[in-house]
């Protein structure tokens, strides 16, 4: 492997001139409780957005990232649920599609205050809270505590509703995975029929922001809506989704973001003055249970499970190389994760690949340009950063974070990258893009 310095390494004063457009799209994203991941395309808010967000805001204003995260709190199902739209009421419908009208989640009991998705996404809360808390001063505990509770209740709704045998968490739609059309999910998507003419009915408003070669196909489009339309006329219900749902998948990316909330949850415990002890054997629970249920030999990657046919999937993407970020894996399987960054899959630290590929880049389904089929995204970038940094390759870590504000500094705060180019695709002046760059500047000062 070849590890070169960034080659678009930015200067202090390039630093500061993106810092302060950074925050400009932060502020301009703000819609007076929460932020928005982009004015046209993302109109409201997003859950795992909003984490990324938080990230970054705490370092302009702690309590602006903790009220962005009691925004999404507050839209909390009964049932723990945190999901993964919160719909802004100010905004028209037909703004987004599927809006609040489609998903109908008042006509649910225990629903919240506002109109929301019924789905989740990855549980990257707690991390981001125990970020802010520590950014805070004393009073910041009375946040802590307020969040600490409602993270008690996501994480029981995921343990309680959403795991299968072999105690890991199982999804029941590919935007929960929030890799929504990643390859890894072609096989058991195969399985859900793609009704085109439900674009009688509806119009993808996602189509007008960007272009139809960086989204998601008609087709996977059209098993999205179905899926979520039949968790919808079967009341969300997760008893019926776990045994009747056309699609299951097991995620290596979402279960390591719950074991690792854990961690952040037990810190936040002993911070309050609580037993960290549950939080912390979860945690060994769920990373014990990745590396059983979800670990390749032969890929030497973590890989997602069809849960409905019980095999694993082969395809090399980048949530195979999140569980990273936990401290308690095995070593061996720590060597062989780096190995696999490191080599023809990803090739990251290479001089030709920038941050990292969302997708191997020897599989001839790899679309550098189509959002989750092989585009670099900050936040993936990111988290391997921190999962290379918690087991002591600081060095590939730093290149990566470098990555992170070269592709800023080279082309803007765009929501994905052409992994070898560097250019811009998808949407402009995306949040977490902007909230990211801010975070990994302030945590190198
Ligand atoms: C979208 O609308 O494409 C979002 O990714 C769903 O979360």
């Amino acid at each position: 492997m070849v590890l070169t310095a960034a080659p678009e390494t930015a200067t202090r004063g390039e630093k500061d001139r993106l810092l302060q457009e950074a925050v400009r799209v932060l502020l301009r994203n703000w819609h007076g409780y929460a932020t928005v991941p982009s004015r046209s395309l993302y109109p409201h808010q997003w859950s795992w957005d909003s984490a990324f967000i938080a990230l970054g805001l705490q370092h302009i204003s702690a309590a602006r990232a903790a009220t962005e995260l009691l925004s999404l709190f507050g839209a909390q199902w009964a049932d723990g649920r945190i999901p993964q739209i919160a719909f802004n009421p100010a905004v028209p419908d037909d703004a987004y599609f599927p809006g609040p009208s489609v998903w109908r989640s008042s006509a649910i009991d225990g629903h919240p205050p506002i109109a929301t998705s019924g789905i989740i996404q990855p549980p990257l809360h707690a991390v981001a809270v125990a970020s802010i808390v520590q950014q805070m001063d004393d009073p910041g505990l009375g946040f802590a505590e307020r969040a600490y509770r409602c993270l008690i209740d996501q994480n029981a709704y995921i343990r309680d509703r959403r795991t299968v045998a072999g105690g890991l968490a199982v999804l029941v739609h590919p935007w929960e995975t929030g890799l929504d059309n990643s390859p890894a999910w072609d096989h058991p998507l195969a399985a859900v029929p793609a009704d085109l003419s439900l674009f009688d009915t509806y119009t993808r408003r996602d189509v007008a922001h960007a272009g139809a070669g960086e989204r998601p196909t008609d087709q996977d489009y059209a098993r999205y809506i179905r899926l979520m339309l039949r968790y919808r006329d079967h009341g969300y219900d997760d008893d019926w989704v776990r045994a009747k749902a056309e699609f299951l998948v097991v995620d290596p990316a979402f279960n390591a973001l719950w074991a690792w909330s854990q961690l952040a949850l037990a810190e936040m415990a002993r911070r309050l003055g609580r037993d960290d002890s549950e939080h912390l054997s979860e945690a060994a629970r769920v990373t014990e249970a990745m590396v059983d249920q979800l670990w390749s030999e032969e890929r030497a990657l973590f890989l997602a499970r069809d849960a409905r046919s019980g095999r694993l999937q082969p395809e090399r993407t980048v949530a195979g190389l999140i569980p990273l970020v936990l401290p308690g894996l095995p070593p061996a399987v720590v060597d062989s994760l780096v190995a696999t960054a490191t080599g023809e899959a990803f090739r990251i630290g290479t001089p030709d690949v920038h941050g990292v590929p969302s997708f191997d880049l020897t599989d001839v389904r790899h679309e550098p340009r189509r959002y989750w089929r092989g585009p670099t995204w900050l936040n993936t970038t990111w988290l391997v950063a921190r999962g290379l940094q918690v087991h002591g390759h600081q060095q590939l870590a730093q290149r990566l974070d470098d990555d992170l504000v070269g592709l800023v500094a080279k082309s803007g705060f765009r929501e994905y990258f052409h992994p070898r180019t560097g250019r811009g695709h998808g949407t402009r002046s995306f949040s977490w893009s902007a909230a990211l760059l801010i975070h990994v500047l302030a945590e190198s000062d």
